[in-house]
């Protein structure tokens, strides 16, 4: 009995690990990828200004963004895009939801845990 409460709590102790490093990691990656936006803004700027061309040619845009991390990307998406965010760190949705907000997007995120 006292080694199946043992490894319980193992168990427990692990989740709970993987949960926080599952959340301090969506954490660093958003706060890096804002940092990187700084530097590199211009840069992206250009990436992703034929988006711009695309909107006015066939209208509202839809985009799969794969490892969206915690959206850092949207500010450079005109307004209105549909974004669909695939990313293993669930942690992520908060951010993914605020930076859609703020940047004028429609978003739908899916994380799972692998
Ligand atoms: C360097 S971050 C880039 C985040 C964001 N796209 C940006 O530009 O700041 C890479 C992202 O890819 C995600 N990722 C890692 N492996 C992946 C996989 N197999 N499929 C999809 N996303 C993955 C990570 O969780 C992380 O959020």
């Amino acid at each position: 009995m006292d080694r199946f409460i043992c490894n319980i709590k193992k168990i427990g102790v692990s989740l709970w690990i993987r949960h926080w490093r599952l959340r301090l990691a969506a954490w660093i990656v958003t706060r890096v990828g804002f940092k990187s936006n700084k530097i590199f803004g211009e840069h992206k700027k250009d990436l992703f200004h034929s988006m711009k061309k695309l909107k006015a040619t066939v209208g509202t845009l839809k985009v799969l963004e794969i490892g969206a991390g915690g959206g850092v990307n949207f500010k450079f998406y005109p307004a209105g895009t549909k974004v669909t965010c695939l990313d293993p760190n669930p942690c992520f949705e908060p951010y993914v939801e605020n930076n859609a907000v703020v940047s004028g997007l429609h978003q739908s995120f899916r994380g799972e845990h692998v």
